[in-house]
């Protein structure tokens, strides 16, 4: 259960992307001392390594990768072995032209760039299989590698020629026949009706884009397409190495690919985070937990984040002194177990030159970036190993689902902008800024371990959903869902006998109409036992109560007096509709009142935007206080006692915490 993800690497990892290929010998003996001063005790390599690994099909040079293993090695650095399959050599394209990915017009790109392939190019994957096979029966055996990287960041789409004959393979399995095809996409409207399956194209920018079905089947296929190009390389790999974990880096909320089906195929979850300035600390972890829940609640590893700035956001701003390791200990107080950068030194040249790297142009360490990396690298190598492997404990369950992500955007109406990962955030941020813990589930997740499960615009619910609700609310549980859920099955065909369709058992409601609302107009959620009155937008559910008692009902407009919140008791649970969009404050006092329902207290009760969580191993509790604030506070520790883990010192009474300061504390067992 708290497993280390490499036995031979059992502590925090910290470290980054080492590129060293970029630069001569005398470098790597600067880097490998370096790195030693920076604590640095993990690094990837071989990301972007094809062409100096096979200069041309038949010619391979390992040579300079052995030297590095070795080096690595000898300086007691381990090594996280990528699969350098994310960016294709031009010899490849020049000979294999069909490797090459097409753009949104189906039209063939040109050579360069990264992820530049086709992922159902039949020669994409034999020379990537080639060459992972290559590296694990040349280094399986190496001391120095703990863990394998294959590629990196799966990304995008292709919609090239050979995509589209797969996908017609791919949709003649899904549905046996054209006439279940036709009548799952619905394609009688304006005469889409297919004929013949050679008729069936990618949702091509300059052709059929409006066929729901068709958009979110592609999305489908292209996760399983970009997936199996993982996994071709994973069992070639497994297969000589079975006792090496295998992973890639996922990149947050990032819509194009399904991660949770690619969850299933990673030993372990890994993460690139790259929030923008003005992401909050409270979005941020809702990406470490959205990692975290994956794998069921799995330690993840933070693969990457930028020691100081990225180069791609249109404004690249330095993390400020102090944010490098509050934001590494935040990866860490949602369950990762590694901080690591993207870069260990600046490259010269190429787009990312100006990218943040522990290492910069000047070549130095005597800079706030290099500190600040070796003070964190400190702390991190005398922690040890204890934390790693510890797991969080959330009551609280939020449904996020990349099918819906897609058909929730992709339909027409009634607003443009459906902002479903926002509102999904919203929910979370409820919870977390009480510092009531919460995990990110999934449709398949097993809901029976939660007291609270909330889907926050479920509008397409898939098989098996509705009932594992109306189970999970029979037994006891709490479920809220919202406005525009329950609209389309999992083709995206809208339900028949009302909103929210297989949802409307368990809630005890219908919905008959739902309004639109610009973002300067508001409606009011009125209590109905008259303790309060909340603004409302974006969109608002004109319902009826059926078994459901109403909670409170609209203030404004011709729909006045229905039902804005309802109540449904199910069994021995409840279940909520919030018809509207509320105003932050009502979802706290919402979210408090169920809490507290369920017994569900803070972890503390700390000072605003101060963050806290708990990791648990081996019976042992282990709080994380982060104070995101540019100021000093104090936090009560509420009875609770310990050893502060970071100063190696007792603690109990109250904590103080310099601006942006972390206290990580083993609570002693008899508080
Ligand atoms: C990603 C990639 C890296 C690098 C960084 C830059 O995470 O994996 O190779 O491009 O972004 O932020
Ligand atoms: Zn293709």
């Amino acid at each position: 259960m708290n497993q280390p993800v490499s036995l031979k690497a059992p502590f925090l990892w910290h470290g980054g992307d080492y590129n060293p290929e970029q630069w001569p010998r005398a470098t790597w003996d600067e880097d490998f001392r370096l790195m030693q001063q920076a604590g640095v005790s993990v690094v990837t390599i071989g990301v972007f390594s094809w062409v100096s690994l096979q200069p041309s099909e038949h010619e391979f040079t390992f040579e300079w990768m052995d030297d590095l293993l070795d080096g690595l090695h000898k300086h007691g650095i381990h090594a996280v072995l990528a699969t350098p399959s994310a960016a294709h050599p031009a010899w490849m394209s020049a000979a294999y032209p069909e490797v090459l990915r097409s753009d949104e017009n189906g039209i063939r790109k040109g050579h360069g760039h990264r992820t530049n392939y086709c992922p159902n190019s039949p020669d994409y994957r034999r020379l990537s299989g080639n060459m992972a096979r290559k590296l694990a029966e040349r280094y399986g055996e190496h001391p120095a590698v703990i863990l394998w990287h294959i590629s990196n960041e799966y990304a995008e789409r292709c919609l090239c020629d050979t995509c589209a004959a797969q996908f017609r393979l791919w949709l003649q399995n899904k549905y046996g026949t054209l006439d279940e095809l036709n009548y799952r996409w619905w394609t009688k409207f304006w005469s889409h009706t297919y004929t013949d399956w050679s008729q069936i194209m990618p949702p091509r920018a300059n052709g059929e884009v409006l066929t729901h079905g068709l958009n979110v089947d592609y999305f489908r296929f292209i996760t399983e397409s970009q997936l199996a190009c993982y996994t071709n390389e994973r069992d070639i790999i497994r297969a000589i190495t079975p006792d090496i974990p295998i992973t890639t880096n996922l990149m947050g909320a990032y819509k194009p690919l399904d991660y949770r089906r690619f969850a299933r195929e990673m030993d372990v979850i890994a993460w690139d985070c790259y929030p923008s300035p003005k992401h909050t600390p409270g979005e941020i972890a809702f990406m470490h937990d959205t990692h975290r829940g994956l794998k069921d609640g799995q330690p993840f590893l933070l693969m990457e984040q930028t020691p100081s700035s990225q180069n791609w956001q249109p404004v690249n701003a330095l993390k400020k002194p102090g944010i490098l390791r509050l934001w590494s200990y935040q990866a860490v107080a949602h369950g990762a177990d590694s901080v690591m950068y993207f870069q260990w030194r600046r490259g010269r040249g190429g787009c990312e030159k100006l990218h943040g790297a522990i290492i910069e142009h000047a070549g130095r360490t005597d800079t706030r970036v290099f500190r600040e990396v070796s003070q964190l690298g400190a702390e991190l190598n005398q922690l040890g190993d204890s934390i790693i492997g510890a797991r969080l404990d959330a009551r609280v369950g939020i449904l996020f689902d990349w099918d819906n992500w897609h058909a929730v955007e992709d339909a027409i109406g009634p607003v443009h902008n459906k902002r479903y990962y926002e509102t999904v955030c919203k929910h979370y941020l409820a919870f977390h800024r009480q510092n009531i813990p919460v995990d990110v589930i999934f449709p398949d997740s097993d809901l029976s371990r939660y007291a609270i499960v909330i889907a926050p615009m479920m509008y397409m619910v898939k098989a098996g959903l509705a009932e594992n609700v109306e189970k999970f609310v029979n037994a006891g549980g709490t479920f809220v869902t919202t406005y525009h859920s329950g609209r389309v099955d999992e083709t995206d065909l809208a339900f028949e006998n009302g909103y929210p369709g297989p949802l409307s058992k368990v809630l005890g409601i219908w919905v008959e109409e739902t309004d639109a609302l610009f973002d300067d107009q508001t409606n009011t959620i009125h209590m109905s036992d008259g303790s309060g009155d909340y603004t409302c937008g974006h969109l608002a559910d004109l319902l009826h109560a059926e078994s459901a008692e109403v909670l409170a009902t609209y203030g404004e407009d011709f729909y006045a007096g229905m039902p804005v919140v309802t109540r449904n008791t199910y069994g021995n649970g409840h279940a909520y509709y919030l018809a509207s969009n509320p105003e932050a404050a009502f979802l706290t006092r919402f979210y408090t009142e169920l809490a507290q329902k369920h017994g569900l207290n803070p972890l503390l009760n700390a000072p605003e935007n101060v963050e806290v969580t708990a990791r648990y191993k081996d019976g042992r509790t282990i709080l994380f206080i982060l104070n995101h604030n540019a100021a000093t506070v104090t936090v009560d520790l509420g009875g609770k006692s310990g050893h502060n883990l970071l100063l190696d010192e007792a603690i109990s009474g109250q904590l103080t915490l310099e601006p942006y300061g972390v206290a990580i504390l083993e609570e002693t067992s008899d508080s």
